[in-house]
């Protein structure tokens, strides 16, 4: 087996960008953070993650051999399937790119084209190889614009002569400009030392500015012509001649704008699109959400369903494995990672097409939430709906304090009214904790006592009669 392993080869070296190191174990760890439960869910994709670093290890036929196994996620609504994509896209280091599949089935964007789901991962994929090279060079960048916030102020003397008048003597009008060269010089090292120092950065001063034109933005928007628009948009953009433009900025600015300005010349545009293409076919991800929302239950048909299957027929080449023509160059998708994700309410992934239904060959089911996971919903994430409303609340000197009790009986209601009116999952939380902390917000400013207790029976106050009453919770919750 170890002869599969390429270790020190440069070529994988350079394919490791864009690949998670995390082991699965701490993949989880990480979505812990934010998601409650679905060990399930979590277990698959921290598993498809390590896959991706795993066939980077092999050698160059097997490693073309082995494809990725999509994911599909099914669980109803509310359950977290959403917010696994999004916390997914921080973690990994590839590039990533969400879409929902009815974004292609809504009116007027019938046959909208899907191609663009892959020209969004070129782009997200040179971006992606863009700031890191961007990071590699941002020393000289920062050092060069050092140099040319220094030039404002004094510019360099060489720059002002005829380089060949120092060796010849100089010609008689030169002489005075001769004469000030010490002083120029020592007066731009004096600047240069309060430059270094920082002492400068308050100043103003007046930089020359490009300003990139962009016409037509929005002309090809939506039409079948969106890819071509792009390339369009851009060839014309850099026909068109640079608008210089004078700016009064702080130096503190002039670093940053010369620094950017410094930092794309020192890159190598082609060679990011290059690399960059590389690494979206090997390591990149795609989600695609409410992919149920595009499933045709079997019997039906109509406009609708006509235009849902046409999404998946639209779809279905990309999932499989084709090229696409991005502005960077031709992607191919046969190592990108698929993961769908759908309630399947009505629609059952059976009644997916079966070429579609293959191409997800793992199969993850989000469970649906009850108490001990409503309560843990509450306050465990890092961005736990109880830590938004205290922080917000915080801001008007309100100090609220959730006693566990009142804790546990939000949890509760919740789980009851998500079994008598409808199961939204943690949303429903959502409106609960809306309408229990409805007086507080209002009030919060008048507030006499800024320490706000709440307890069980606050919230039975609060929320129980309407919890009760399916009719009344039914508009209300
Ligand atoms: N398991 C969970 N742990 C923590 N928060 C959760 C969990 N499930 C849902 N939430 C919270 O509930 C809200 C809705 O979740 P999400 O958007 O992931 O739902 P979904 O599964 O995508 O539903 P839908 O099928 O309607 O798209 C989010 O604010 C999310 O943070
Ligand atoms: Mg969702």
């Amino acid at each position: 087996m170890a002869q599969d392993i390429e270790k020190d080869n440069p070529e994988t070296a350079d394919l490791m960008l864009g690949v998670n190191e995390q082991t699965p174990r701490e993949i989880v760890a990480e979505l812990d953070k934010y998601i409650i439960g679905q060990e399930q869910a979590k277990r698959s994709v921290a598993i498809a993650l390590r896959n991706r670093w795993r066939s980077r290890q092999l050698k160059g036929a097997m490693r073309d051999e082995v494809i990725p196994k999509n994911i599909l996620m099914i669980g109803s609504t509310g359950v977290g399937k959403t917010e696994i994509a999004r916390r997914l896209a921080k973690l990994v280091k590839a590039p990533f790119v969400k879409v929902e599949a009815t974004k292609f089935t809504e009116v007027g964007y019938v046959g909208r084209d899907v191609d663009s789901i892959v020209r969004d991962l070129a782009e997200m994929a040179v971006r992606m190889v863009r700031n890191e090279r961007m990071e590699a060079v941002k020393d000289k960048a920062a050092r060069l614009a050092e140099e040319r916030i220094l030039d404002v102020f004094v510019p360099e003397p060489r720059k002002t002569q005829n380089p060949l008048g120092k060796l010849f003597g100089g010609s008689d009008d030169e002489e005075k400009s001769e004469d000030d060269q010490p002083k120029l010089q020592a007066g731009r090292e004096w600047v240069r030392k309060r430059l270094a120092k920082g002492e400068l950065e308050n100043e103003t001063i007046e930089i020359d500015v490009e300003e990139s034109s962009k016409p037509m933005v929005g002309m090809f928007a939506g039409s079948s012509l969106e890819g071509m628009g792009d390339n369009l948009q851009d060839m014309i953009g850099n026909l068109m001649p640079k608008n210089h433009k004078k700016r009064k900025v702080t130096v503190a600015e002039a670093r940053t704008i010369f620094a950017q300005e410094e930092a794309d010349k020192l890159i190598d545009m082609d060679a990011v699109a290059t690399e960059a293409l590389k690494i979206a076919e090997r390591s990149g991800i795609v989600f695609l959400d409410e992919i149920d929302k595009v499933a045709v239950r079997n019997g039906s048909s109509g406009g609708a369903d006509v235009s849902r299957e046409g999404v998946q027929r639209d779809i279905l080449p990309i999932v499989e494995g084709s090229t696409v023509m991005t502005k960077y160059g031709p992607l191919k998708t046969d190592h990108v990672l698929f993961i769908a994700a759908g309630a399947f309410h009505t629609a059952k992934p059976s009644d997916l097409i079966p070429e579609l239904q293959g191409r997800f060959p793992i199969r993850v089911e989000l469970k649906s939430l009850h108490k001990e996971e409503f309560e843990r919903i509450l306050t465990e994430p890092e961005n736990a709906l109880i830590k938004q409303y205290q922080v917000l609340l915080a801001t008007e000197g309100v100090d609220l304090e959730f006693q566990p009790e009142a804790l546990s009986r939000i949890a509760e209601l919740a789980e009851t009214v998500n079994e008598t009116a409808e199961d939204i999952g943690a949303r429903r939380l959502h409106t609960l904790l809306e309408k229990l902390l409805e007086e507080i917000s209002f009030s919060a400013p008048d507030l006499e006592d800024k320490h706000v207790v709440i307890d069980a029976a606050y919230v039975d106050e609060k929320l129980k009669d309407i919890a009760v009453d399916r009719d009344l919770s039914q508009f209300i919750l």
